[in-house]
């Protein structure tokens, strides 16, 4: 997968009475949750995010309908669907990252590990692709 992003599969119980998902902060997801918000209501051609982060940690979560997700590293790209309430993509620093093919229902769950800093933002894209080459760079050097 793309540096910094991975699938994580929540537990959810399943009875006669329906189903129900729970999610642990720094157990479930691997960070602390300062911050959650939702996107809904977004036209089947519309486009978002367009942007990465510097420190924010965030795993995302398609509660109802479905959604397509680009994800792009320094060198990579791919896109994931999330149309699975039990299924979220985590993705971390450096990431960029486009919402796109929202169904009608589509409720995009977003948790997240620090409060909104719009200094976290990068949203220009050559900017992006200079500071993540440099970031993954760096942290291929520590991990030798
Ligand atoms: P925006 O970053 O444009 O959304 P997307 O990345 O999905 O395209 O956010 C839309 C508006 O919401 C923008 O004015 C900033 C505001 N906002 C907050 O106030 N708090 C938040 O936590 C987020 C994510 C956005």
């Amino acid at each position: 997968m793309v540096k910094n992003t991975s699938i994580i599969d929540f537990p959810c119980w399943t009875d006669e009475k329906g189903s129900l998902v729970a999610v642990e902060a720094e157990d479930t997801i691997p960070f602390p949750i300062y911050r959650v918000y939702y996107i809904f209501d977004v036209g089947a051609k519309e486009r978002r995010g367009f942007h990465s982060h510097l420190d924010l940690e965030q795993a995302l979560v398609c509660v109802n309908g479905s959604v397509s997700i680009l994800i792009e590293d320094d060198v990579a790209s791919e896109s994931v669907v999330l149309d699975d309430p039990t299924r979220a993509l985590y993705v971390g620093p450096m990431v960029w990252r486009e919402m796109y093919d929202f169904s009608d229902d589509a409720v995009l769950l977003v948790l997240a590990s620090r409060h909104y800093e719009p200094s976290d933002y990068e949203k220009d894209h050559g900017r992006f692709q200079e500071k993540a080459r440099a970031y993954f760079q760096q942290h291929e050097s520590e991990r030798r």
